[in-house]
């Protein structure tokens, strides 16, 4: 996978029973590459013991605030950080830091930091419902710090309500949005390539073979990477949207233009993303002139022969340096559509393949999408790890850059 400069990220713990969630939070971030720095509450520590935290942020927990008074911990996590991320944050932390007050090294911390700020509360519904809650929650969003749920679930005492924190995998995501919406960037000076659109192969000079496919998907990539710092080009066939300002843009219109333009570009960049839906068949005969209504007698069979393979073609390019990105969309379905994802997988050879299902009405030509991400396994021989995501292609398009980066 591309190297990219990793975050500094301080995770602070506060005492609820949701403490143990915040180890998947922990782990998440050490296995995305990042630098976890762990501060705990002394409460915290009645539901999570410090050899868990110091074995997954693989660094010793900071908790006390007159400890290591040397190296001036209280302010020093906080200047260096880029993110705090506050999970679980109770009652009583929420309401410390809407108030500013710095008792313990957590709330120095976040006093002493200019970095993105992301709070998951966890708490019983009668909690998070109270006026206090719910006006230093106010106080907390009305200064950009960003609150992730709770969401409404089981809770510790056998209830149902709102109060349960986020899971990890959703914290982490919500981190890193934050992140790249404040322009912290985890794509700064790197180079990738989109592809994006329908291509259009030409029957004779009026007619062409096309498909559905609006480009928007592709065009989010190029704005997602784009806000987190990278330098975008955009190989764009056949679009139904605007382009993105601020990313170089280079129209082609056949696969095979597309290959020539891909194979021609991908040397010089970190990342190549093939988010194009790029025709199968051609014609095997372009008509010169308009081909007659009157000539075909009732039927006019074209002979249709495969083009290009632009994707086997970018995995196949000796030396390649670059992590190449494919997409797949199938008219299939859960199990279905995990098994020609990892066909396709194997078949082309990239290191990260977006799966997602298409119908009539879903994943082409929409603004929301619903993808399974297959990522080159970091062990040599094993499967490739599943993820996924959905919603609208701007918040899928952060999803597939997290995993890239
Ligand atoms: C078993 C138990 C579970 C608790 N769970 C929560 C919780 O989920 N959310 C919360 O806001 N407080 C919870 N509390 C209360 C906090 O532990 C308490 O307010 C503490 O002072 C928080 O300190 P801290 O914010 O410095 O970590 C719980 C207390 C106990 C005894």
């Amino acid at each position: 996978m591309m190297a990219s400069q990793p975050l500094r990220i301080v995770v602070g713990i506060s005492g609820g029973i949701a403490a143990y969630k915040a180890l998947s939070v922990i782990r998440g971030f050490v296995s995305d590459g990042h630098e976890v720095r762990v501060v705990a509450t002394e409460a915290a520590f009645e539901f999570v013991g410090r050899s868990s935290l110091e074995a997954l942020s693989r660094n010793p927990v900071s908790v006390g605030l007159y400890d290591d008074v040397a190296s001036v911990t209280h302010v020093e996590l906080g200047q260096s950080a880029d993110v705090v991320v506050v999970a679980p944050a109770t009652a009583n932390t929420i309401a410390q830091i809407a108030h500013g007050f710095a008792s313990n090294l957590l709330g120095n911390v976040l006093l002493a930091t200019r970095g993105v700020v992301v709070v998951a509360p966890a708490m019983h519904t009668e909690m998070w419902d109270n006026v206090a809650t719910q006006e230093n929650v106010a106080l907390l969003r009305a200064r950009g710090i960003i609150v992730v749920g709770p969401e409404r679930g089981a809770l510790t005492g056998g209830d149902v309500g709102i109060g349960r924190m986020t899971e990890p995998e959703q914290i982490i995501s919500a981190t890193y949005a934050a992140l790249s919406a404040r322009g912290a960037s985890s794509l700064r000076g790197k180079q990738i390539l989109i592809s994006g659109g329908g291509t259009r192969e030409p029957i004779d000079p009026v007619r062409f073979i096309g498909n559905r496919s609006s480009g928007t998907q592709a065009v989010a990539l190029a704005r997602a990477a784009h806000a987190r710092g990278a330098r975008v080009t955009l190989v764009y066939a056949h679009l139904d949207i605007e382009l993105p300002s601020g990313i170089e843009a280079v129209p082609v219109s056949t696969a095979e233009d597309m290959l020539e333009c891909m194979i021609r570009l991908a040397p010089d960049h970190d990342a190549v993303i093939m988010a194009a839906a790029v025709a199968d068949y051609r014609v095997d005969h372009v008509s010169d002139a308009k081909i007659k209504k009157s000539a075909s007698a009732g039927v006019r069979t074209l002979t249709l022969v495969e083009t290009v393979d632009v994707l086997a073609s970018l995995s196949a390019l000796p030396h390649r340096s670059f992590t190449l990105v494919g997409f797949a969309a199938e008219t299939a379905r859960g199990d279905a559509l995990l098994q020609l994802a990892s066909e396709k997988f194997v078949r082309k050879g990239c290191d990260v393949l977006v799966a997602n299902e298409v119908s009539w009405d879903a994943g082409i030509g929409t603004a929301d999408n619903d993808v399974v991400i297959l990522v080159r396994s970091s062990s040599t021989g094993s499967p490739p790890d599943v993820l996924r995501a959905s919603g609208d292609k701007l918040s899928v398009a952060h999803r597939i850059l997290d995993v890239l980066v």
